[in-house]
């Protein structure tokens, strides 16, 4: 169904003076945002207004008790500069998949999918046209209710604004296997696009950085024995031709970018699968001297290349990025994806449609 969307457009748009080449990731922000409530069981106040602040009340529910999700996605432009999505409907389902392990409502899927074609074609004029940038679409939803009780929010808030950004991770990363704390467990939140799953990353990445590392790598909160995730990101490992990541059981966000990866693989042949991956695993992959790759996914970074990966007191260096094939293969995928530069033969890519030809 077709949504009525109140507008507003801003009065002056402040693009003027962006230099896109020189974006740092998340600092700038589009001329409009999508704004919606949730009161009495339905989505109602549709508007796309000015970006600009807005008010909550202090005893806002979601934060203090942390019912708050988000979604992370980007629009580009392919070479004649015409407005493209990647997977919308994929991150319209996990907004949801995350809402309901948090107790919040299903923000409608044909109404997340509007807003973004309306919202992104009106702020096309944002989207860098520089290879490896894009426009950063950061749609979330949160408690809104004057209340501090515990308990599940009875009204809620739905925005969508957008940025422009550059690369996430400038360089290869250097990674420090993480054995005190944990991200997430079984039976907990880590499938859920949740704030406070990074939250509780800070600490440790925080630490790790005093010691020299970009990253930790969590690991399974029971034994500290097998991978999971890296930062903010899925992890992939390439072990002697064969690409291996871990098996979502709870634990583990279900990327889209995974998702991707692991479609594009299985359609060009290379040997790709998802299972638990022991760190002793890695370590023998490595003495062996058949650990090749070991990347990030992501829709920030895409592919984030990890340089090196510690584990107690072993360092294991990976081959220089010149001699890797799969992480720069995939991001040149993606990357050939959105700028219509590689065939999409998968339905992955939609165009942002204009009010003109809605
Ligand atoms: C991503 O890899 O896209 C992320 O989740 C990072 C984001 C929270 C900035």
């Amino acid at each position: 169904m077709s949504y009525s969307i109140k507008l507003t457009k801003t009065e002056e748009t402040r693009l003027v003076g962006i230099d896109f080449d020189t974006l740092p990731f998340g600092k700038t922000f589009s001329d409009h945002m999508f704004m919606a409530d949730y009161i009495d069981g339905e989505w109602t106040n549709l508007e796309i207004k000015p970006f600009g602040n807005f008010s909550i009340h202090p005893a806002c529910l979601a934060l203090h008790y942390g019912q708050s999700i988000f979604e992370g996605m980007k629009a580009s432009v392919d070479i004649n500069g015409n407005p493209l999505l990647l997977r919308p409907e994929m991150h319209a389902r996990r907004l949801n998949a995350s809402a309901r392990r948090m107790c919040m409502p299903d923000f409608p899927e044909d109404l997340f999918i509007q807003a973004l074609h309306q919202l992104v074609d009106l702020d096309r004029g944002w989207i860098p046209p520089s290879k490896g940038s894009a426009l950063y679409i950061r749609p979330y939803m949160f408690a809104n209710d004057e209340f501090i009780g515990v308990q599940p929010g009875q009204t809620y808030k739905m925005i969508i604004f957008t940025g422009p950004v550059g690369p996430y991770y400038p360089k290869p990363v250097r990674l420090l296997v993480e054995e005190k704390y944990v991200r997430a467990v079984e039976g907990g939140v880590g499938e859920a696009k949740t704030a406070g799953n990074y939250a509780a990353s800070l600490l440790p990445a925080k630490l790790a950085k005093q010691k020299g590392y970009d990253q930790v790598v969590w690991m399974d909160a029971h034994e500290f024995k097998y991978v999971q995730e890296v930062g903010t990101m899925n992890l992939f490992f390439v072990i002697d031709g064969k690409v291996v990541t871990p098996k979502p059981t709870g634990a583990i966000l279900k990327g889209i970018t995974r998702d991707g990866f692991m479609t594009i693989l299985k359609d060009k042949g290379i040997p790709a699968e998802e299972r638990d991956i022991s760190i002793d695993e890695i370590v023998e992959a490595h003495k062996a001297g058949k650990l090749e790759e070991i990347f990030g996914a992501g829709t920030a970074a895409v592919v984030a290349h990890v340089a090196d990966i510690t584990y107690r007191d072993l360092t294991m260096d990976l081959p220089p990025i010149e001699d890797r094939k799969i992480g720069p293969m995939l991001k040149v995928e993606i990357d050939g994806l959105r700028a219509g530069t590689i065939e999409d033969t998968r339905g992955w890519i939609v165009p942002v449609k204009s009010p003109v030809n809605a």
